[in-house]
């Protein structure tokens, strides 16, 4: 039996402010068991880089954070960052969006690799040096040890994103998450990450939580998925599962947002009405101001989760009228 490697109960992310909270994520439930990807969607503004941040204890100020975050068993919610150091890069490894902005440019990539494996790993500077060679050799960099001298503005953004996998990975995470990793790149580039990923996690067994607005990238890459809508988490199960029956009306318009190949320009859809304010989220079910499904239960209360096969569930009042 698999077991949970990044446990999220309750988990709930608020900014007080003088006239309004943002209540960027409203008490979500996720589990995301080792050896598997868990793909996190949703439209922009869902939670989704907060529920990221709150695994690692990186909410900034003057966030709140309350619920539970479990990384391999350890409490992550209302620990100080001194008890959170070797959390962050060791047990749990963050890829941002934004590569240029995640390496230190006074530093050549060698010296920021074997720092950050030293500081997590037991290796003395040659095993350290070896280790991030290995390293940049699995994310397919030429000339391994020719990188490890190179300072970032002397890369592209792709081989950056590959430096910053390649360093996340040699310290051995528990869990990787990435967040729109590919965002920040061209489509090629895009692609070729995504390929590396795809390499990675069907040679190296890895456990990672990955952020995306891309539900094709879900389909290629993840084993489940968990849909993010107003910080909450709509439907939830495996991937074929998901896809093949899509229970939630909002998973059913992000399915039809999916360009298909030869279907023409009418099926390019986006989703009609406003993402909330998450500081006034709707009342009821988040989801109903834009929803052609709702009546005046779905604005009154919110729905509880109906479970199908295989922790396949999903939140809507209509789910349990018949087809
Ligand atoms: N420092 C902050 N102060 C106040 N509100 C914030 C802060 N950071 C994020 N938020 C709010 O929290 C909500 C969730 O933001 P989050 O960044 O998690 O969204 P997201 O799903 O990652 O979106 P995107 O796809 O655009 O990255 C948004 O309403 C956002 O405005
Ligand atoms: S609960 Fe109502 S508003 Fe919400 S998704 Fe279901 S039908 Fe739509
Ligand atoms: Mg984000």
């Amino acid at each position: 039996m698999s077991t949970p490697v990044l446990q999220i109960a309750g988990l709930r992310v608020e900014f007080p402010g003088l006239l309004r909270t943002v209540k960027a994520v409203r008490g979500i439930n996720l589990t995301v068991t080792g050896g598997t990807v868990m793909g996190l969607v949703g439209e922009s503004g869902s939670g989704k880089s907060m529920t990221a941040m709150a695994a690692l204890g990186l909410i900034p100020k003057p966030g709140v954070v309350h619920g539970s975050v479990k990384v391999d068993g350890f409490e992550v919610v209302g620990r100080r960052d001194a008890e959170l150091a070797p959390l962050r890069g060791g047990e749990a490894a963050m890829i941002f969006q934004n590569p240029m902005k995640a390496l230190n440019p006074f530093f050549t990539v060698g010296e920021q690799m074997t720092d950050a494996i030293r500081c997590h790993l037991p290796f003395d500077k040659k095993a350290a040096i070896k280790a991030a060679i290995a390293a940049l050799e699995s994310v397919h960099l030429p000339d391994p040890t020719f990188t490890l001298d190179k300072y970032p503005h002397q890369m592209s953004g792709g081989q950056i994103q590959r430096v910053m996998i390649a360093m996340a990975l040699a310290c051995q995470p528990k869990v990787l998450i990435a967040d729109e990793p590919t965002t920040a790149l061209d489509v090629t580039v895009q692609a070729q990450i995504i390929s590396l990923l795809r390499e990675l996690v069907a040679t190296q067994d890895r456990t990672i939580l990955f952020i995306t607005h891309d539900l094709g990238v879900v389909a290629s890459l993840c084993d489940n998925v968990a849909v993010m809508y107003a910080g909450e988490i709509v439907e939830t199960g495996s991937v074929v599962d998901v896809f093949a029956d899509p229970k939630h009306p909002y998973t059913q318009k992000l399915m039809n947002t999916v360009p298909r190949l030869g279907a023409g320009d009418q099926n390019l859809n986006f989703i009609p009405g406003q993402v909330p304010d998450m500081g006034f989220p709707p009342k009821g079910c988040a989801f109903h101001p834009r929803c052609d499904q709702a009546d005046d239960k779905c604005a009154a209360s919110a729905p509880d989760y109906m479970i199908f096969n295989n922790d396949h569930k999903a939140a809507c009042h209509r789910l349990d009228e018949a087809p």
